[in-house]
């Protein structure tokens, strides 16, 4: 099969911006390596609520449930975020799209690049050769319990609620991740205060059996937060919660440098969607200074997804050639840097050229 549908979701903020480098890319790739590509366009997040009411419009979920797999770009916008009294929020449209297409496995890869161990707050010694791959739940937990706001304002609560359904598959996922990778899997938890976190490591400690070339860990999340800094190369393959891998992935983007590389896949039984770990950053909207590398690799990973991996290697390999020659985004260089679509050009013609010699 070499025809794909591919829904695309730009969102807000920078997402369009991002969003029409890793399309230029798909364009290059479909040439190259003669597949099809048909995209999609759905409305979603602010975007959506200002044209249509709605953050997650019907008609967006129905392309995406047809997809082959989702490409989604960012979401969230700041007269949102400061209006606490907002009943429709765009975050509702990934949270709903989520946990309508059933996906329950977040996977955030971390890696690090040689020319760019200097942009890591953290010292040298400390990041080289950090490599991370984060497991997070993600259509259940505190996300998705049932929610309350008392009418008065005087009392609020989220519920945590996990069950063995919910825990099971992405454990496996998880173990199996290991059993290709270095053979260590970290269970990050709070296992000292809640039940949900007792409920993962029962579970975890029962298929561990089922995966005896795996060492299983476990972690306290307070201690993770700290553990991520001193030595992130003691981790290899991250299990997590909902919310604890929402923010364990944000902590960990710093350690390569830059959030603005990091990219990730969601994916569930019948469905797949591709996005950054980054938001809409809504300061750079316009301005053509967003990294697109995150969407990009994103793209890499959904290549991946659909069996396309002699394409994904060379697309992850000319992000390699344009990192390394320092054709990046001022998050990465501000001595010398190059728009959002300079980056995306750059390494859509690394695809062409070196491709094409490739056949020739
Ligand atoms: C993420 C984001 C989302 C999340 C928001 C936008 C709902 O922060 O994908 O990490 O919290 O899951
Ligand atoms: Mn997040």
């Amino acid at each position: 099969n070499n025809y794909f549908k591919i829904a695309v979701l730009p969102g807000d903020g920078i997402g369009p911006e991002i969003i029409s480098e890793s399309i230029k890319i798909l364009d290059v790739i479909a040439e190259a390596f003669q597949y099809k590509f048909e995209f999609d366009y759905g409305l979603i997040g602010a975007e959506a609520i200002f044209k249509t009411g709605n953050p997650l419009p019907d008609e967006t979920l129905k392309i995406c449930k047809e997809s082959d797999a989702v490409l989604f770009g960012a979401i969230g916008d700041p007269a949102f975020d400061n209006n606490p009294e907002a009943k429709v929020r765009p975050e509702q449209g990934l949270l709903k799209l989520r946990k309508e297409l059933g996906l329950f496995a977040n996977i955030r890869p971390l890696k690090t690049y040689a020319s760019l161990i200097e942009k890591s707050p953290l010292k040298r010694e400390i990041v080289e050769g950090a490599d991370i791959q984060i497991f997070r739940e993600l259509v259940s937990g505190i996300y998705f319990g049932e929610k309350f706001t008392d009418p008065e304002g005087a009392y609020a609560y989220d519920i945590c609620k996990y069950s063995r359904e919910d825990i099971l598959p992405i454990a496996h996922m998880a173990f199996q991740e290991a059993q290709k990778r270095s053979k260590k899997l970290t269970l990050i938890d709070k296992a000292n205060v809640l039940d949900t976190s007792r409920l993962w490591r029962k579970i975890c400690q029962e298929i561990a059996s089922e995966y005896p070339d795996v060492q299983l860990d476990y972690m306290f999340v307070d201690n993770a937060a700290m553990q991520l800094i001193l030595n992130p190369k003691q981790f290899d393959v991250i299990l997590t919660e909902n919310m604890f891998g929402d923010i364990i992935s944000d902590e960990a983007s710093v350690i390569g440098g830059s959030i603005g590389l990091l990219p990730s896949a969601s994916v569930g039984e019948s469905n797949a969607l591709f996005e950054p770990i980054h938001g809409s950053y809504p300061q750079a909207k316009g301005k053509g200074i967003a990294n697109p590398i995150a969407s990009i690799l994103s793209v890499a990973m959904m290549l991946d997804h659909l069996h396309l991996h002699a394409a994904a290697n060379k697309l992850r390999q000319s992000v390699e050639h344009a990192i390394e020659n320092k054709y990046v985004t001022i998050d990465l260089n501000s001595k010398q840097y190059y728009s959002t679509s300079e980056v995306g050009s750059f390494i859509a013609d690394h695809i062409k050229y070196s491709e094409k010699s490739y056949y020739n």
